[in-house]
């Protein structure tokens, strides 16, 4: 079977992971118990792995708009947005989310993957050039190679050869665009987004921040890193998700340029695809008002939760991100059967993190990466801390 050859590494990985009893890249919730807890290989187990942020998955509110909609408007919209799968609650959506942001208009899609693949596939085109931060998540990689134009990488966090590489593009810098992460799922640390600013203006570059993992966790507002960093108005496009801080699933890009409006119908990932569940648009909607209106204390509870982590984790000795976040990563060595075996252990302790391994890991090195939710008890992090301490030696040892 020669177009098979080419996955037998992947066999080989699945062969090893046959040898242990629960295979991390096919974990079983069994029964979802709350925000934080389910029930894993029959036991009660901490869920420390999710993106979760502000914990709104069992917010009763959200979960009844979800409800009546379903009632109300079916299961699903059978359609795409262009044809028959825009109904008045997308539209709502739309301008609910450009209200919060504050910006001219804002479009929605199914998933956040697709909001990169849309707009970093059709937006930029053939002679235009994207620089991207090396560390970029795969749905912005996929959405440069789905379209056309030129893509160059630059060094993670590194604004001086982002400056290096523009300069080098000379005329050509004008019509760059600048593509950059608000929080990196795989370490939590933040882009230096003042200093990438500064160099976006230098060059009349434009910028577009995915807050997949900072909406909703930084900013007074909860806007993300933008806000944070107090440069929203120099952002062209901020693409988000709607399966971390709001507890459902989608995407959108807002944008200071009214002019994507015109955009929306060459996007080919937002065409030819089916448009969210009803269910799926009420819910977010309630979760995004909840953001606004209770945004400040979920935000502060996620905080102290990721301050109590990062710091316990720091007291045991092990190898942590740079930056105290929400996504707290331990790092390990190269060794991924060691790094399965310690994986194992905290799951056979009650905690469920997740076990991230080379080429998904920004070094050669596996990670254990630990994301946190306003939902967790100070109880439960103390408990992640204290079975990662039963395993220190072993975390040490890899
Ligand atoms: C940075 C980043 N962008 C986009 C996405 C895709 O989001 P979604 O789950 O909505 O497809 C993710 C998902 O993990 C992400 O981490």
């Amino acid at each position: 079977m020669p177009i098979f050859h080419k996955f037998q590494s992947f066999a080989a990985l699945r062969e090893d992971l046959t040898q242990v009893a629960t295979n991390p890249f096919n974990i079983i919730i069994e029964q979802v118990l709350s925000e934080t807890e389910a029930i894993i290989n029959g036991r009660r187990t901490i869920l420390a792995g999710t993106n979760n942020y502000l914990g709104l998955t069992f917010d009763p509110r959200c979960i009844a708009a979800g409800r009546k909609a379903l009632e109300e408007q079916g299961t699903g919209t059978t359609g795409s947005r262009m044809a028959n799968g825009t109904y008045a609650g997308h539209l709502a959506l739309e301008q609910e989310i450009a209200d919060f942001f504050d910006s001219p208009t804002a479009i929605v899609f199914s998933t956040g993957y697709i909001a990169n693949l849309a707009i970093l596939s059709t937006i930029p085109g053939a002679k235009d050039v994207i620089l991207l931060d090396a560390d970029s998540h795969a749905s912005i990689y996929d959405g440069c190679r789905l379209g056309s134009a030129e893509v160059i990488r630059f060094r993670h966090n590194d604004p001086a050869d982002l400056d290096k590489r523009l300069a080098r593009l000379g005329e050509r810098a004008s019509s760059v665009l600048i593509v950059v992460e608000g929080i990196y799922s795989m370490i939590g640390d933040q882009a230096p987004l003042q200093d990438i600013v500064a160099i976006k203006r230098k060059y009349g570059a434009y910028l577009m921040v995915d807050e997949a993992h900072s909406l909703g966790v930084l900013g007074e507002h909860g806007r993300g890193l933008a806000e944070q960093a107090g440069v929203e108005q120099e952002v062209d496009f901020i693409v988000g998700t709607f399966s971390k801080s709001l507890g459902a699933i989608g995407g959108f890009c807002v944008s200071r340029w009214p002019e994507i409006e015109h955009v929306r119908y060459a996007m080919r990932p937002y065409i030819f695809t089916a448009s969210s569940s009803p269910s799926i648009i009420a819910s977010t909607r309630v979760a995004l008002g909840i953001l606004r209106e209770q945004g400040a204390e979920l935000r502060q509870q996620l905080w102290d939760n990721a301050h109590r982590l990062y710091l316990g984790l720091h007291n045991l000795g092990l190898v942590l991100g740079p930056e105290t976040s929400p996504v707290v990563a331990v790092t390990l060595g190269k060794s991924k059967e060691h790094a399965l075996k310690v994986w194992h252990e905290l799951l056979d302790r009650g905690v469920y993190v997740n076990l991230v391994m080379p080429p998904a890991t920004p070094t050669a090195s596996c990670l254990l990466r630990c994301s946190l939710s306003a939902a967790h008890t100070p109880l439960q992090i103390d408990a992640i801390v204290e079975t990662f301490g039963a395993l220190r030696d072993e975390l040490q040892d890899c």
